[in-house]
């Protein structure tokens, strides 16, 4: 065993960092354009081209989720600093997983919704396979599910995000920088 192995990882390995990030944005960009396309009026070019922008996204996004959910099961995470108390250290592992369930279940819920309309779900234009069949009711029902899971997820990243800031400014413990790209040293255990 050479000499960094012996040590425990003290941040996370670049494969994480990368796709913590990807995953991240695509979320972002997810939530905004989810938001923005359901207020366009109905039968323009306009609400069209969103919901294909948005339905082709969560696709995208579905598949780092998993890459990144198998890199979290095949992988231990840094230890949190022992300066954290109880109570955080509980709070960040909930959060944690709490957003392992969202990812899932929102980009479940969102293929469902568009499995149950007449469009279907599709990639850049390329239909998908349908989870089912044209029912105006069960789509209203996974969309409604969709859009709340979503605003519930909201609420998970702002606090997950006040909490990183917390660590960066007022902390300074390292945890925020683990997360962060580290151009200069070579990954060790990605
Ligand atoms: C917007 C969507 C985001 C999602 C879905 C997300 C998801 C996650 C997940 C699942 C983890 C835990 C990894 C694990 O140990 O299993 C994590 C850790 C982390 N995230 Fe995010 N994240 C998001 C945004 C952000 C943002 C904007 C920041 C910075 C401002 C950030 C900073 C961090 C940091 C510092 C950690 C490491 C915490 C630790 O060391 O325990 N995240 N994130
Ligand atoms: C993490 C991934 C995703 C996020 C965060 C997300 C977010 C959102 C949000 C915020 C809305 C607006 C909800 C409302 O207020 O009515 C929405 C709507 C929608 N999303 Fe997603 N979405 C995701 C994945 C997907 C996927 C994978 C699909 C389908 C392939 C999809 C299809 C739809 C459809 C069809 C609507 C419109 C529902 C309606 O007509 O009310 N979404 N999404």
């Amino acid at each position: 065993m050479n000499a960094p192995e012996m040590n425990p990882p003290v941040r996370y390995p670049r494969r994480a960092v990368a796709l913590h990030w990807i995953v991240a944005l695509l979320i972002i960009a997810l939530l905004a354009s989810g938001w923005h396309m359901v207020g366009i009026p109905k039968n323009t070019p306009e609400r069209a081209f969103f919901f294909n922008l948005h339905k082709s996204l969560g696709i995208i996004a579905a598949l780092f989720i998993a890459a990144l959910i198998v890199w979290r099961m095949r992988h231990e995470v840094p230890a949190l600093p022992g300066s954290m108390a109880k109570w955080e250290k509980m709070a960040a592992v909930l959060n944690h997983r709490l957003f392992y369930v969202f990812m899932v279940l929102v980009t479940a819920a969102g293929y469902l919704t568009s499995s149950f309309s007449k469009y279907g779900p599709k990639l850049f234009g390329i239909p998908l396979p349908h989870w089912g069949w044209e029912d105006a009711a069960l789509r209203g029902d996974f969309a409604m599910v969709h859009g709340m899971a979503a605003l519930v997820f909201t609420v998970l990243i702002a606090v997950h995000i006040a909490a990183a800031l917390k660590h960066l400014w007022l902390d300074k413990d390292g945890v925020f920088q683990r997360m962060m790209p580290n151009w200069r040293k070579p990954a060790r255990d990605s």
